[in-house]
């Protein structure tokens, strides 16, 4: 072999390196792929869902906390939300983030869960998303228990098998393909949705008032929980005891996560005021840490 030959020898050897390389590199880059979940919880089923969602490389951020630190511009490889529907539609501070945050990636995905019925919710946070700049390339729904407590005792909703494990699975797999699908919502979901807000007279998104909503039962033991759980930051200590009062989202975080079960509503019966729900998966440490408002230090 002269050696001309061998160096165009060594040359494909390299190349050759360099190829079975390859996939090694490409694959280890697409680990280095940065994914950031955006989330909002009152009892634990999106926090949940977010983290079954995450991997090594992914940053998990609750809204309530962003817009507490007024951080509305975020930027990864992948931008993921997570939110419970309510009424079919994203929470209030979900709706707020949408509106003014600046979310940059080549890929954005949505996963709304929900417990019983998920309607248009697809289309709706869709129509929110694109009337302020974005375009999620993947939205779907999961059905989860649900903590919408005047209609449901939450101790049967825990023993209906929802088929999470499943549902979490086929979503994982799809985002691992980055698959670009919005699920499909029929006629009849739209329909009911519209029925929906017109016999509850609502204007989106859900807005309440605390002190109107609920009612601080004697048993509280001033623990302090509900001080930190709310989003809203709707709940604190007075020389009266503990009040609630100030714009909410609804969420039942205060009131799923009071450990006395001591707050309840001033008009709305409940199927069962004895049973509460948080996700089993989550603590309420980890509500606390997603919602707390109490200033920054
Ligand atoms: C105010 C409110 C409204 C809700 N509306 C719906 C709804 O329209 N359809 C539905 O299937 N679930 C509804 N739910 C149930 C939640 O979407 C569901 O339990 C969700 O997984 C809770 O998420 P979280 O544990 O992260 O807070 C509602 C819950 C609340 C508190
Ligand atoms: S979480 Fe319940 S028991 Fe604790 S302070 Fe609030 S209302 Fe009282
Ligand atoms: S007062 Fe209760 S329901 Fe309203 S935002 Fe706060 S935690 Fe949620």
């Amino acid at each position: 072999m002269n050696r001309r030959e061998a160096i165009k020898q060594m040359g494909l050897i390299a190349g050759g390196i360099m190829l079975s390389a390859m996939p090694v590199s490409l694959s280890s880059c697409s680990k280095m792929k940065k994914r950031i979940i955006l989330y909002y919880t009152a009892t634990g089923n999106s926090l949940y869902v977010a983290r079954q969602l995450a991997d090594d490389n992914t940053e998990l951020l609750s809204i309530p906390q962003l817009i507490k630190e007024n951080r509305y511009d975020i930027e990864a490889d992948e931008i993921g939300l997570v939110y419970p529907v309510y009424g079919h539609m994203p929470p209030g501070l979900v709706w707020k983030y949408l509106e003014k945050s600046n979310l940059k990636a080549p890929y954005k995905f949505a996963v709304a869960t929900y417990g019983n019925r998920k309607c248009n919710a697809v289309e709706i946070l869709d129509d929110i998303a694109r009337k302020n700049g974005k375009t999620f390339d993947y939205i779907a729904t999961i059905v989860m228990v649900d903590n919408w407590l005047p209609n449901f005792d939450m101790n049967e909703q825990i023993k209906i098998d929802k088929r999470i494990p499943e549902n979490l699975t086929r979503i994982k797999s799809e985002l691992a393909e980055q698959m670009l699908w919005h699920e499909p919502v029929t006629e009849e979901e739209r329909q009911i949705h519209n029925d929906f807000m017109q016999q509850s007279g609502r204007s989106a998104p859900f807005k309440q008032r605390s002190e109107e909503e609920f009612v601080i039962h004697d048993n509280c033991v001033k623990c302090g929980i509900c001080t930190h759980v709310c989003p809203k930051g709707n709940y604190a200590f007075t020389s009266e005891g503990i009040k609630t009062h100030g714009d909410c989202d609804f969420c039942f975080a205060c009131i799923q996560n009071c450990p006395q079960k001591a707050i309840g509503f001033s008009r709305i019966t409940e199927v069962n005021p004895n049973a509460r729900y948080r996700n089993e998966h989550i603590s309420v440490m980890d509500i606390k840490r997603a919602n707390d408002q109490s200033p920054l230090m």
